[in-house]
């Protein structure tokens, strides 16, 4: 069973002034998929913060998954893709590429969120985007192919089933 680590990206919800919606959502689609989640914590939009705590369960191998939820847009305070890039060690353009492609049939403004997936050390890392729509419409979709993007990433998978 892989281990998910869920990071709520918004100062509000750190503030208390907000439920945590998109970080429920997440919890339930992959404990729906037969994920094990081991922490979810929300946290204020401070780039060197959520950086700092990505960089902490990566090293520490505390999850195989991290899904971020927020802070992928254009305001002022939104820097969970520069969060991330700051510790990834290998960058993953397919996933946020599938993602935004799949959700333009839902929204135009897909093409809004800056979404980044990166690898660090044996842990794969994707932005989601904030609202709990948005997080369904992403991670419904790209939660089928995570199982083997993972096997792969820990060694327990060596090919894709091709000769
Ligand atoms: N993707 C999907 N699938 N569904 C949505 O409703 N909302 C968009 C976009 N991606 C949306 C979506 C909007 S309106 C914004 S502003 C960006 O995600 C960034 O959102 P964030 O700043 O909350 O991360």
């Amino acid at each position: 069973m892989f281990k998910v680590a869920i990071i709520t990206s918004s100062d509000s919800g750190y503030k208390g002034e907000r439920e945590d919606r998109s970080g429920l959502a997440i919890r339930k689609i992959v404990e729906g998929n037969g994920y094990e989640v081991v922490q979810a914590i929300l946290l204020p939009d401070e780039k060197d913060i959520l950086s700092a705590e990505m960089k902490r369960i990566c090293d520490e191998r505390a999850a195989d998954l991290i899904l971020t939820t927020g802070g992928t847009g254009f305001s002022l305070r939104d820097c969970m893709p520069e969060a991330t890039l700051e510790i990834g060690e290998r960058i993953v353009p397919g996933i946020p590429e599938a993602m935004r492609s799949f959700s333009l049939q839902f929204t135009k403004r897909a093409m809004l969120s800056r979404a980044v997936a990166v690898i660090r050390k044996s842990t794969l890392i994707i932005n989601l985007p904030g609202s709990p729509k948005a997080v369904n419409e992403c991670l419904e979709y790209i939660i089928t192919e995570l199982n083997h993007a993972l096997g792969i990433l820990k060694g327990e998978v060596s090919n894709c089933g091709r000769e």
